[in-house]
């Protein structure tokens, strides 16, 4: 079985397709093309939704056409589409949908719609037995747009057990990296500076770790961010000292890194999961992986650990097309698919089900 995956949610134009080898029990992928935007709305410090979807607009096709090509496969080799229809940027997710649904149309081929957090959750997948990432499945999504504890119980199965109450994690990265003056995307820049400080660590500063010690799950990184604000307004000239924004990215990004992993152990203590997942944007960041690795060893017993691969990590679209296989592989309805172009829906908050 082969899909082809298209993902449009925010500033990347994704196409990917993906073979499921039934011998092996996996998904093996044959193309994942990504053309990103990010040199367009680094400018603008963010992502400019419109211009987004003009750019999406743009590249959509050649992209697909790229992973056809790269796949060597033609579009009468793929037995479904699969497209991200939300949450995400309506103006962005609209090109990626209308695109599918047309192509749905003309191919004649089933078409589904992907929630983008179960993309970043099956990114794991990729590559891998299915069996291998075992059930009670404790994830942390952490991406721009989402910081969440999500409970598995068996697949396509959600329990959300705590969330942000204000910014997620990837935002307040780059809210940060705004007001230190290091650019956009601001999770690889302030990950990037906090190495540096390592190296020539002198000052030391203390920010908060919100809502560290809740008697629940969620989150709250908007004051960590406001808290990186005023030592900036307290002392404007750290923006001017490399060693001491250096040194305020190290203390932001493991202050969210202590939120992160203790809460997470604590959900993990509760629930007692046999493997923790993380998925999102954010865990690209390296002191994440390392840290809640560590502390998942130390504290837990018999737990495991997986994060994507680093072609996954970030917003691409063969986690679109391998969360579509696992849709499939439960409802097996290929005929009530086919004609699912027509009532699909896209929506900017897509509930995760
Ligand atoms: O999942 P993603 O690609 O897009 C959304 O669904 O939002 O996540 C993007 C987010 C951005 O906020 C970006 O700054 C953050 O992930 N990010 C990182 C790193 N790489 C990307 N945050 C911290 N450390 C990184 N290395
Ligand atoms: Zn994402």
């Amino acid at each position: 079985m082969i899909i082809l995956g298209i993902e449009t949610s925010c500033d990347e134009t994704a196409a990917a397709v993906i073979k499921i080898d039934k011998k092996r029990d996996s998904l093996k992928l044959l193309a994942n093309v990504i053309s990103s935007q990010i040199k367009l709305h680094a400018k603008w410090g963010g992502v400019v939704p419109n211009l987004a979807a003009r750019e999406h607009l743009k590249n959509i096709l050649p992209v697909i056409k790229a992973s056809l090509a790269e796949a060597k496969v033609s579009p009468k080799n793929i037995d479904f589409l699969a497209v991200t229809n939300g949450p995400g940027l309506i103006p962005a997710l609209l090109v990626g949908t209308n695109t599918a649904k047309t192509l749905s149309y003309c191919w004649q081929k089933p078409l589904l719609g992907i929630h983008h957090i179960e993309g970043h959750i099956y990114a794991n997948f990729i590559g891998q037995k299915h069996n291998a990432i075992k059930f009670p499945i404790l994830c942390l999504v952490v991406s721009g747009g989402h910081t969440q504890l999500i409970l598995m119980k068996k697949h396509l199965d959600y329990k959300i057990i705590g969330e942000t109450q204000d910014d997620a994690a990837g935002e307040a990265f780059d809210k940060t990296a705004r007001i230190l003056g290091l650019g956009y995307p601001g999770g690889p820049a302030v990950a990037e500076a906090a190495k540096f400080s390592k190296k020539v660590q002198i000052i030391n500063y203390k920010l908060p770790r919100p809502m560290i010690y809740s008697n629940n799950f969620n989150f709250s990184f908007s004051g960590l961010k406001t808290a990186v604000l005023y030592a900036v307004k307290k002392d404007p000239a750290i923006l001017k000292n490399k060693k001491a924004v250096s040194a305020l990215c190290a203390e932001f990004q493991q202050a969210v890194i202590d939120v992160l992993v203790s809460k997470t152990v604590r959900a993990a203590q509760k629930y007692r999961p046999q493997t923790i997942l993380l998925a999102g944007g954010v865990s690209a960041n390296q002191e994440l992986q390392k840290q809640l690795a560590k502390a998942i060893k130390e504290t837990l017993k018999n737990v495991s650990f997986s994060f994507p691969k680093t072609s996954y990590q970030l917003d691409n679209a063969a986690m679109v097309a391998a969360a579509a296989y696992f849709r499939l592989r439960k409802s097996g309805r290929q005929k009530q698919l086919l004609a699912s172009w027509k009532n699909m829906r896209t929506e900017a908050n897509l509930k995760l089900l």
